[in-house]
């Protein structure tokens, strides 16, 4: 973690390079204290007041307090997410000048935690708008007063959606300006595009071994029954859980369904666990004061050192009314530390006959992708050699690591398209040149 949080520090962005702006204002107004007037006139530093800024970028800065923390003092997931949501909406709305909607939130990766008395900075901006919808990035980093440290904790992207009164509401292109935003810019349309076949994209994936095979496989012998680990909660939206629409507000939403999910991996492993990551909310339907949300929990299946525990959560009006709404789902990653905060080996579990069955192995489908991301964002290419075969059933899966390969490439500095390579070559400009340049 140490090593992240100092890499992070050197990293030359414009975050950080905006802290170093700060310090220097400070230090010369100290000196012009003591020193008089004229001094600070001469030695104040010229201060680029031009700094180009997204006039799409919001910044929210929170102080953690003991009510924001968990069992293990550490900021919750589920305030943060309140507060991801809230700072997300800002900026969509900001762009779209009109009421906006949260209709999905993409999967996020806790890299540290934080605790009370620092400092949690979340920026968020649109990336690029479709019809009625537009990417909302947002990185959240954390700031240690005291040490004078800071570092990234996490990046999100969140989609929402314009909400008109009788008709949709069409957004007006985005125009980015700097190198950074015209790559998200592009990146974005390949991300929306794999967020809506994502239901797709698990269906193409589902692993063909049996339940039974997979059990036979794992070491540790200790099994543990689904049922033991399901989670009812049930929560009446009153008007503090409404947003300035009066609608529930998504980030409460995401909250109520981090609490259920802790409490059915708790149950699983009998400790308290730590969440990861999450894997894609989808808003698939509204709710309002006065609405019942019915929270389920329960663990879709355990690896060796990690869960997923499924939520899904459905709205009703009132006490007699008989049908249910969809309004979320989402798979969360739990992990339980040791007091040197290595992951503990999990029991197995034994799923359910039925959706269970199914339920745990759309699970190890869900693993081979993260799994996949992780080993081409490690770079450990040369190992394996980074060649799938194509073929009709793995197309989606494969434009998952091409869109990871992709952004990692971007990231690095002196690459040449190979078309402007040639072209250099062809009109005698250039040097043959290998990519990278
Ligand atoms: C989000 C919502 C408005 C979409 O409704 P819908 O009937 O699916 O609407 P459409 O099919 O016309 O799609 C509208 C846009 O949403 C996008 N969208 C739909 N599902 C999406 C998803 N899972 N992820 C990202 N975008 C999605 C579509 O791509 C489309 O974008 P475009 O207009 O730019 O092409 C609807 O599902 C909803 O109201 N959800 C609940 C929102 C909510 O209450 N959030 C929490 C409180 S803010």
């Amino acid at each position: 973690m140490s090593e992240n949080k100092k890499s992070d520090k050197k990293s030359n962005g414009w975050f950080w390079s905006k802290k170093k702006e700060t310090k220097n204002v400070q230090s010369t107004k100290k000196s012009s204290i003591w020193e008089g007037a004229t001094l600070f006139a001469e030695t104040r530093p010229k201060i680029t007041m031009e700094r180009y800024r997204n006039p799409t970028e919001v910044q929210m800065s929170q102080m953690v307090q003991p009510c924001h923390t968990n069992h293990r003092g550490e900021l919750s997931t589920g305030q943060l997410l309140k507060w991801i949501d809230t700072a997300a909406c800002l900026s969509a709305e900001r762009h779209a000048g009109c009421p906006c909607v949260t209709a999905s939130v993409d999967d996020i990766y806790f890299e540290h935690t934080i605790s009370v008395g620092q400092v949690v900075s979340i920026k968020a901006k649109v990336n690029r708008a479709f019809n009625t919808s537009m990417e909302v990035g947002v990185q959240v980093s954390c700031e240690d007063i005291c040490k004078d440290e800071q570092w990234i904790v996490c990046k999100a992207y969140a989609t929402f959606v314009t909400q008109g009164k009788s008709t949709k509401i069409k957004l007006k292109p985005l125009d980015p300006q700097t190198e950074e935003e015209k790559t998200e810019y592009s990146i974005a349309a390949e991300r929306r595009r794999m967020r809506l076949a994502h239901t797709d994209t698990i269906k193409n994936l589902l692993t063909r071994s049996h339940v039974n095979d997979d059990l036979q496989n794992r070491e540790c012998n200790v099994i543990v029954p689904a049922e033991k680990t399901r989670v009812e909660s049930v929560e009446l939206i009153l008007p503090p859980h409404a947003n300035h629409q009066g609608n529930t507000f998504g980030g409460q939403i995401m909250e109520w369904m981090e609490n259920v999910a802790t409490i059915a991996a708790s149950r699983l492993c009998n400790a308290y666990p730590t969440l990861k990551s999450i894997e894609m909310f989808h808003f698939r339907g509204p709710s309002q004061i006065g609405d019942r949300l019915v929270f389920k929990a329960i663990v879709n299946n355990t690896f060796k050192n990690s869960m997923e525990v499924g939520v899904c959560v459905k709205a009703y009006q009132h006490e007699m009314e008989v049908s249910e709404r969809h309004i979320n789902s989402a798979f969360m990653i739990f992990v339980v530390l040791n007091k040197d905060n290595q992951p503990h080996t999990l029991p197995v579990l034994k799923p359910e006959p039925g959706d269970g069955e199914r339920r745990f192995k759309e699970a190890s489908a869900r693993q081979k992708i993260r799994l996949d991301r992780k080993y081409v964002v490690s770079c450990k290419y040369n190992e394996v050699p980074l060649s799938v075969p194509w073929d009709q059933s793995n197309k989606v899966y494969l434009s998952y690591n091409n869109v990871t390969a992709l952004k990692t490439l971007v990231a690095k500095a002196n690459w040449v398209l190979a078309s402007e390579r040639d072209k250099d070559v062809h009109s005698g400009r250039g040097q043959v040149s290998l990519c990278p340049n």
